[in-house]
């Protein structure tokens, strides 16, 4: 049976090294878990204040759609060591209002891409700490660490390196197995 999955890439540009390992990894999923990209670059800053009647309508669209998925996929870069804050503030968006969070109880895995050769790291654990708080089982093994991206990558964004390929190939098939074990 196929399982729905979002994918949130933690970066907005639209040459994102990030964005592309998520379309290989979306692709190479399929058809067990079909991924579907979930925009975060237009989500107005969390306030409070706009949590109203009629909240700004790209919170409700991004609600909506991370909401009919039964698990979550997040690809991210690292800005200074941490996660790009667009990616926080969709988890800040996604956890409100209270009681409603779209993310409780999600299966969740990380991989986080750089071009350098640390792959992330910071980010990739700072990550993880929300999630927590948030309840999302988040898978711990594999761990995906996507280091001198890119080399990894041709001018289309597409995986130059079979070894990636199949890492990655593998990886996927252990967050499906984990969403089969610890989905609500
Ligand atoms: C504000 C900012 C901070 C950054 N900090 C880090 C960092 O801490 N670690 C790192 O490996 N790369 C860092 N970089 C470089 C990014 O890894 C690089 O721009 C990468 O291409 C971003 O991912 P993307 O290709 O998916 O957009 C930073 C880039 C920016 C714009």
């Amino acid at each position: 049976m196929t399982v729905r999955v979002a994918l949130i890439v933690g970066s907005l540009r639209k040459g994102s090294y990030s964005r592309a390992i998520g379309l290989e990894l979306k692709a190479m999923a399929a058809p067990a878990l079909e991924l579907e990209l979930v925009e975060i670059g237009d989500l107005p800053l969390y306030d409070p204040d706009l949590e109203t009647d009629a909240p700004p309508p790209a919170w409700t669209r991004f609600r909506e759609e991370v909401a009919t998925t039964e698990a979550v996929l997040f690809v991210t870069p690292e800005y200074n060591r941490s996660i790009p804050g667009a990616l926080k503030n969709a988890l800040d968006v996604g956890s409100r209002p209270y009681g409603h969070s779209i993310w409780a109880k999600k299966p969740a895995a990380i991989v986080s891409v750089s071009p350098g050769a640390l792959a992330a790291f910071g980010a990739n654990h700072h990550l993880r700490q929300p999630l927590v708080f948030l309840g999302m089982p988040t898978m711990q093994q594999p761990e995906a660490y996507i280091g001198n991206v890119a080399d990894l990558l041709d001018d289309d964004g597409k995986l130059t390196k079979d070894d990636t390929r199949k890492f990655l190939k593998d990886f996927m098939d252990a967050f499906a197995a984990w969403i089969d074990k610890t989905k609500a």
